[in-house]
C-alpha cells in the first residue's frame, strides 16, 4: 500500500483537548483536536490537503495554483499563502456578484497579491471547470506551467491529507490511553471527512465517523465523498468494499444556505467562545458543532465514550460578519 508524498507546511501533531464546561453540562466527554492551530496564515483543515497537491503541483513543475472558492474561502486563501511561501503564484476563482472591498480571507489573498477572477454565482454554479481550464489554457499560452487545485483540495490526492489525521488521532490514543469512538467533522467539500473514512476503513479502526454538511444535502456528499475514496484507493492501489450507507452525514444543520447564518447560529457561536473560550467559525465548524450539540441533546450520541470534534479552522471568515451579532 503506497500513500503519495508529501511537503511538510502545517504544524502537526495538532493538540487534543478536551471541553469541560460542555462536557460537564451534556454528560459527555467531549474533545476538540485543533486543527485551526495548523499554523497562523494557513490555518485550519486546508493544509493538510495542500500538503499533498501542492507536492503533486511541484511535482509536475508548475508555477502557478489555480483553485477556486467563495469569497471568503479558507481554502483560497491557504492556497495563496503556501503559494507565497515557496515561491509560486496563485489564481484564485472566487464566487462574488461584485468585486467586493477585501475583508477576511479575501483581504489575505490581496495580501499576497494573488491575481483573482471573480464569478458570479451563476457562472461558479455552472461553468467553474470550464473558467479554470480556461485560465490554465492562457498561462500555458504564455509558456507557463501551472496546477489545478480542485474546490476545497477534495479529491483523491488532497484526501491523504485527513487520512494522515487520522493516524495522529490513534497514535494521540495510544499514548494517551484512550479510544474516541466518535469522529465529528464538518462536510464543506467532502475531503476532510473522507480522508478519515478512507483511513478507519483501510486500518479497521472501527470509529464512527459522523459529518455535518454545511452546504446541499447528505445525499449528494455521500455520493461525492465516494468517489474521492475511489480515487484515493486507486492512487494507493488498493481496494476495500463499503456501502454508501456507511457514510453518515447528518443533514439539517445548513440553516439558510451556505455560509450564510441564521441568529441562533450565532448566538451558539458567542455561547461556546464564552463558556469554553474556544473560536468557532459561522460558515463550518459554528453549524457543525450546533449540529452535534444538538444531537448529543437528542441522545444520538448516548453510546459514545468519546467525541472527538475537529476544529477544522476558519477563524478569518468570522471579521467579515461582525456586524450580524447581536452584542
Ligand atoms: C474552516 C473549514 N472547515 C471545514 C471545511 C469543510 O471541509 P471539507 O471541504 O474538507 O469538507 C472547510 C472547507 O470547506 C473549511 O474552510
Amino acid at each position: 500500500m503506497k500513500i503519495p508524498e508529501k511537503l511538510n507546511l502545517a504544524f502537526l501533531p495538532t493538540p487534543i483537548c478536551k471541553i469541560e464546561n460542555l462536557s460537564k453540562k451534556l454528560n459527555q466527554n467531549i474533545f476538540i483536536k485543533r486543527d485551526d492551530l495548523t499554523g497562523v496564515e494557513v490555518s485550519g483543515n486546508k493544509i493538510r490537503k495542500l500538503e499533498y497537491s501542492v507536492f503533486q503541483a511541484i511535482k509536475e513543475n508548475a508555477e502557478v495554483l489555480i483553485t477556486c472558492g467563495g469569497i471568503q474561502s479558507n481554502h483560497a486563501r491557504a492556497t495563496a499563502m503556501v503559494a507565497a511561501k515557496l515561491g509560486l503564484k496563485s489564481h484564485l476563482v472566487l464566487r462574488s456578484n461584485s468585486v467586493p472591498a477585501p475583508k477576511g480571507n479575501h483581504l489575505l489573498d490581496m495580501l499576497v497579491d494573488a491575481k483573482i477572477t471573480y464569478l458570479n454565482e451563476n457562472e461558479f454554479q455552472n461553468n467553474l471547470e470550464y473558467e479554470m481550464k480556461k485560465i490554465k489554457k492562457e498561462y500555458e499560452k504564455s509558456g507557463i506551467n501551472s496546477y489545478i487545485i480542485p474546490l476545497g483540495a477534495s479529491n483523491g490526492i488532497g484526501n491523504f491529507g485527513y487520512y494522515n489525521c487520522m493516524d495522529e488521532i490513534i497514535e494521540y490514543e495510544k499514548i494517551n490511553n484512550i479510544i474516541f469512538d466518535t469522529i465529528v467533522c464538518t462536510v464543506g467539500s467532502g475531503g476532510t471527512y473522507s480522508g478519515l473514512f478512507l483511513n478507519n476503513l483501510i486500518n479497521n479502526h472501527n470509529r464512527k465517523i459522523i459529518g455535518f454538511n454545511v452546504s446541499d444535502n447528505s445525499d449528494y456528499f455521500k455520493m461525492k465523498i465516494e468517489e474521492i475514496i475511489h480515487e484515493s484507493m486507486n492512487l494507493m492501489d488498493v481496494k476495500k468494499e463499503f456501502s454508501k450507507k456507511d457514510i453518515e452525514i447528518i443533514d439539517g444543520y445548513v440553516g439558510r444556505g451556505y455560509a450564510l447564518n441564521t441568529s441562533s447560529e450565532l448566538e451558539f457561536i458567542k455561547k461556546i467562545a464564552k463558556s469554553e473560550g474556544i473560536i468557532l467559525d459561522p460558515v463550518y465548524t459554528g453549524k457543525c458543532f450546533k449540529g452535534m450539540y444538538e444531537e448529543i441533546k437528542k441522545d444520538r450520541f448516548k453510546d459514545s465514550k468519546n467525541i472527538l470534534f475537529i476544529h477544522t479552522g476558519g477563524l478569518f471568515g468570522l471579521f467579515p460578519k461582525a456586524d450580524e451579532f447581536n452584542f
